[in-house]
């Protein structure tokens, strides 16, 4: 059994999955120093070129040769700008499940290109890969994250006290760094609807 995923590309009705390219370098900058990227997840910030450059040419490809999991670039096809990155990440080999983790542009968002390309990278997961369970943490408030599983076909299972940090931003331009609760959310292959999600 192979314990790392294949070099691929997954196409949707509307977006491409694909690797990172030197090329996304300028908009994943600008994706990542977006304001709620920065409050719900755990990327630096500020988000440097540096920082993209070192996810794009190093970490995220070690994430795939070392088995840890997959980075997507999630392009649109017609213009093929960057709108997102979806990150199986946290592979368990084993039992067959892994974590997911996303970010869509600030411009692209509301359009459904999120659960688009979740729910794609899913089914690839599931039936290319033959895993058997796709996981999904979400800080207690963040409504847009939770919608998202929720659209996908996730059901929430319950709740890990105290388990995540989240950033608030102050006054002066700052950011404070406060507690919270992760819901945990999963979505098993007899979950997801075969037609593509939008
Ligand atoms: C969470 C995120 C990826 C959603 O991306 P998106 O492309 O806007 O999501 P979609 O358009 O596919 O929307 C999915 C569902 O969530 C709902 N939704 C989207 N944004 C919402 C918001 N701000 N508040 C409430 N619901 C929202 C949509 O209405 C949709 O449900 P519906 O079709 O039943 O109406 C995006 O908001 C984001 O990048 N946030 C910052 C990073 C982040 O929080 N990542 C997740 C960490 S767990």
């Amino acid at each position: 059994m192979s314990s790392s995923f294949p070099e691929i590309a997954i196409t949707t009705e509307r977006l491409v999955l694909r690797a990172f390219e030197d090329d996304d370098v300028p908009a994943l900058v600008e994706m990542m120093n977006d304001e709620l990227v920065t409050a719900w997840t755990s990327v630096p910030h500020p988000y440097t070129e540096e920082h993209a450059r070192d996810w794009v040419h190093r970490g995220s490809v070690l994430e795939r040769t070392e088995g840890r999991g997959i980075v997507f670039a999630v392009t649109e096809f017609l213009t093929q700008r960057l709108v997102g990155t979806v990150h199986l990440c946290n592979t368990d080999w084993r039992c067959r499940t892994a974590e997911a983790a996303y970010v869509v542009a600030p411009w692209a968002r509301g359009e459904g290109y999120g659960s688009e390309a979740v729910h794609a990278a899913a089914q690839w997961l599931f039936d290319d890969q033959g895993f058997e369970r796709l996981e999904i943490r979400t800080a207690a408030g963040n409504t847009a994250s939770q919608q998202l599983a929720q659209k996908v076909g996730c059901t929430s299972e319950g709740v890990l006290r105290n388990a995540w940090i989240v950033r608030q931003p102050e006054p002066d331009g700052s950011w404070s760094e406060v507690r919270t609760d992760l819901i945990v959310w999963s979505l098993l292959p007899e979950d997801i609807e075969s037609d593509p999600v939008r």
